[in-house]
């Protein structure tokens, strides 16, 4: 029953699709137990990708990552770090599943709409990145 951490990325936000990305969180049954509008600075977008520093893709990730508005969402229900992934898509918006969100809106491997945590331990870092303790509904509620 752990939370996982989902990020509406830039381009997300930019193309109004952040009532659609809720949308469909709800609808798998995925509860919403944090959220927050902000804009990350390039030192806290380093950090926060800091297991991909040295990747070719690295910098540019960073410079997309800090241009514009992001939602920072803690989600959680039953299996929800697998679930929000499953509903995310592969990182390749072309390689993604249908109805997936990165396969009806992702524009290219970087562009791809949405960030989800990929392990248990990774969601206990990323949610604490951004959120605190008391800034998350508690279960049960
Ligand atoms: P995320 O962390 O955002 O949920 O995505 P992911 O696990 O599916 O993909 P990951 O390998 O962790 O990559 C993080 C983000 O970096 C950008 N990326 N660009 N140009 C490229 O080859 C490339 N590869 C990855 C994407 O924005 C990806 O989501
Ligand atoms: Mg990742």
């Amino acid at each position: 029953m752990a939370n996982t951490l989902g990020i509406i990325k830039p381009d997300g936000v930019k193309r109004k699709l952040v009532g659609n990305v809720i949308s469909r969180i709800e609808r798998d049954g995925l509860i919403l137990r944090g959220v927050k509008v902000l804009k990350l600075s390039k030192d806290q977008a380093q950090k926060f990708y800091a297991v991909h520093e040295g990747k070719p893709f690295y910098n540019s990730l960073v410079e997309f990552m800090t241009s514009g508005p992001i939602v920072v969402m803690v989600i959680g229900g039953h299996d929800s770090i697998d679930r929000w992934r499953n509903l995310m898509g592969a990182t390749d918006p072309a390689k993604a599943r249908y109805n997936t969100i990165r396969r009806e809106y992702g524009t290219s491997i970087e562009k791809n709409v949405v960030h989800g945590s990929d392990s248990e331990a990774t969601a206990k870092t990323e949610v604490a990145f951004f959120f605190n303790d008391d800034e998350i509904l508690p279960k049960g509620i």
